[in-house]
């Protein structure tokens, strides 16, 4: 079938609709040619058609001149023997079964055969060897550029709901193998809201204890409160010290690193209203070899600022 009809972009229906009204077209245009151009011969004593003279310019009742009425007859031959090669009438792929989606088919390939060796190559090393390749990690970066900025930022520093790659802080673990299956297969975090579970007062009290965990200042009553309510609702995900859980991403709530935001009012409303972050699965959309080098390029960067806050921390 055609591709245009093949993608649902055009109803059948429609297509039937072009092919029939281009090819009454055309052979209307070889009539009215006909028509004419063949009636009346050559001849001196020509007609004035109408009384028509304008600013000294007369319309005669002359034929077409013939190389004009040729040139058209030329065109109307040229249509038709486009229509018959190329998909022009929708309802044909015409006989050389060329088609926009083909010619990127191809084109597509073409830029496959030349990369993917060069993915392969990579897709052999372990994510670790991969990122201390420089060629690796350029391509990576250019991947991460292209595919990850618009949630992560083009600085990997992420944004509220999208987590920052770069602070060695990790909602799923930071190991290249973790970070290659997050990559791979996404990643869904599930906290649920509370609403139904604990009353107002409770969610509060709770959000003063999550302030508490890291360190800061909070109504001591209620952190009293909260803890119970801690321990009984919320540790089996964030864990009894509040550090988290690579296994379900949730996060560590003792590090006053935020994915959401650390205020009373935002904890508050993360609890009464849940949170689903989604990181939408690689796999089908980008293959396992490119994959890999982002997992690399992301390894290497993480390591990189790690190890450069380590230097700025050692400085006096
Ligand atoms: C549509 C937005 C979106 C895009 C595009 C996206 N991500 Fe994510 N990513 C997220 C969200 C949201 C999370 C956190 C999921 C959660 O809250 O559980 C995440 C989590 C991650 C994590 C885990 C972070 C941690 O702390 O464990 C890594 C690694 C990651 N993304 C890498 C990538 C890479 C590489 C790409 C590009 C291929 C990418 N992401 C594209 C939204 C996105
Ligand atoms: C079923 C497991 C589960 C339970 C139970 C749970 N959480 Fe969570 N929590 C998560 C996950 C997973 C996330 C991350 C959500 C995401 O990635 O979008 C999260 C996120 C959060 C955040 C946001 C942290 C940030 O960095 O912005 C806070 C605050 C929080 N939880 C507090 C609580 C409190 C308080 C309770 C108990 C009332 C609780 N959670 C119970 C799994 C859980």
């Amino acid at each position: 079938m055609n591709d245009l009809l093949a993608s649902g972009f055009l109803a059948p229906g429609w297509g039937w609709y072009v092919a029939i009204m281009t090819v009454v077209s055309l052979l209307a245009c070889l009539w009215i040619l006909r028509a004419n151009s063949t009636k009346k011969e050559h001849s001196a004593e020509a007609q004035l058609h109408g009384q028509n003279e304008w600013d000294g310019l007369r319309e005669y009742d002359n034929p077409l001149p013939k190389w004009w009425s040729n040139l058209f007859y030329l065109t109307v031959i040229f249509a038709f023997g486009y229509l018959l090669l190329y998909p022009g009438l929708i309802v044909t792929n015409g006989l050389l079964g060329w088609s926009t989606a083909s010619r990127y088919r191809a084109e597509v390939n073409e830029v496959k055969a030349e990369t993917d060796p060069i993915f392969d190559a990579y897709a052999k090393q372990d994510v670790k060897t991969v990122s201390v390749d420089n060629g690796a990690l350029k391509i990576g970066g250019r991947l991460f550029q292209t595919y990850c900025v618009q949630c992560h930022g083009t600085d990997m520093r992420g944004s509220k709901g999208f987590p920052n790659l770069v602070d060695n802080d990790w909602l799923y673990g930071g190991t290249p193998e973790a970070i290659e299956t997050t990559i791979l297969e996404g990643r869904n975090g599930v906290m649920p809201a509370f609403t139904a579970a604990l009353k107002p007062e409770q969610i509060t009290d709770a959000a003063q204890y999550v302030l508490s965990l890291s360190g800061r200042s909070t109504v001591a009553a209620a952190v009293g409160r909260g803890e119970g309510t801690f321990k009984q609702t919320c540790a089996a995900c964030h864990g009894p010290d509040g550090k988290g859980n690579v296994a379900l991403g949730a996060p560590n709530l003792t590090d006053n690193i935020w994915l959401y935001g650390g205020s009373l009012a935002t904890i508050v409303e993360t609890v009464t209203k849940g949170r689903q972050g989604h990181m939408p699965a690689q796999k089908d959309i980008l293959g396992e070899a490119r994959v890999h080098l982002l997992a690399a390029y992301v390894y290497a960067q993480s390591q990189e600022q790690a190890q450069s806050q380590l230097q700025s921390n050692r400085k006096p």
